[in-house]
């Protein structure tokens, strides 16, 4: 399949996104990529526009920074051709309220890459998600998406914005079809995308008759990654997609993802208990703990840390 080949035209709300937002604006299906030679927006630091661009090792992250707290200098020489990020989080204290889960959080996402979000129980990965979609309260710092800064931006405004989110949750609707969770509240009806979805997921489309609330775990997870596809993510958020199935179907599902990723679909950030699957998918491995980053290195290098898994993870990859 040609590239592009994900998203197809049009777009859907990801979970979050309040549709009557997204129904009066047409102009959150143009493409979010910005083209070649155009101005910044405000706000846009044109430096870190420049996504695509070749940089020749080393080349993460360029000449002259600091390391990020809890960055090994080795490992992050290490990187070969990385373009700008495409998501930043700047010194992010987040949380619900009087409660503070992240202390000061720093990480990035490069566009186009598979970064996965790793740490035991309650470190904070799905409120970092959270803090990224605009669910969690961000008391400081920043969180800049293509340069842009959307720290108080609404949820739909993020999601209009090229950010799709899968929450731990699935938040599927029980009493609708397959087909109707899928183009809930749609303006129009996205044939060519539900093509995509039912090409990527065909057990969707046996399904597609079938209620939520009479699908497998696993056919409600495939349903929860279609949904937010169908809103033409850049950046796509995934909070656990393989909790709780069987294997089986969580190597269909991160089939599913390579697919998606080969054929030039959006950059993914996950988080995954299941290390051993996600390093081996992910090229980028982030570790929190106490909501901060404690290492982040690329997952080839990770791969061979049992240190480090054991440590933070309190695993060691056999
Ligand atoms: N809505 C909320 N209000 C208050 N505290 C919350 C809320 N949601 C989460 N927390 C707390 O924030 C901390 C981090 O939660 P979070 O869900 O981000 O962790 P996590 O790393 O995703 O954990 P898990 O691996 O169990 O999914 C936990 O102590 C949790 O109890
Ligand atoms: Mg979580």
């Amino acid at each position: 399949m040609s590239a592009p080949a994900w998203p197809p035209e049009g777009r859907a709300p990801s979970p979050g996104e309040d549709v009557a937002q997204r129904q009066e604006g047409t102009s959150v299906s143009a493409p979010a990529r910005p083209p070649e030679g155009r101005a910044p927006s405000p706000g846009e630091d044109v430096a870190q526009r420049q996504e695509g661009t070749p940089v020749s090792a080393p080349a993460r992250p360029p000449e002259g920074r600091a390391p990020s707290p809890g960055e090994d200098v080795a490992q992050r020489q290490e990187g070969t051709s990385v373009s700008a990020p495409m998501l930043q989080l700047q010194d992010v204290v987040a949380g619900y309220g009087p409660v503070t889960v992240l202390n000061g959080l720093s990480m990035e996402v490069q566009a186009g890459s598979l970064t996965a979000l790793l740490g035991r129980n309650g470190v904070g990965k799905s409120t970092t998600m959270k803090a990224v979609m605009g669910l969690a309260q961000v008391k400081s710092g920043r969180i800049l998406f293509d340069g842009r800064d959307i720290t108080h931006c609404r949820p739909d405004e993020r999601a209009a914005l090229g950010l799709g989110y899968v929450p731990q949750t699935r938040d599927i609707f029980p009493s609708l079809s397959v087909e109707e969770n899928l183009v809930a509240g749609l303006k129009r009806f996205p044939s060519a995308d539900l093509e995509q979805a039912y090409a990527l997921f065909p057990r969707l489309r046996e399904r597609r008759r079938n209620r939520g609330n009479q699908l497998s775990g696993g056919e409600q997870q495939m349903l929860s990654v279609a949904r937010a596809l169908l809103g033409r993510p850049r950046l796509l958020l995934l909070d656990e997609p393989l909790e709780g199935l069987a294997p089986v179907i969580c190597q269909e599902l991160l089939e599913a993802f390579r697919q998606l990723a080969n054929e030039g679909g959006p950059a993914m950030l996950i988080v995954e208990q299941q290390v051993q699957e996600v390093l081996a998918f992910a090229q980028r491995g982030v570790i929190l703990e106490r909501g901060s980053v404690v290492h982040q290195s690329d997952c080839a290098m990770l791969r061979t840390r049992d240190d480090i898994l054991d440590r933070y993870l309190g695993m060691a990859i056999e």
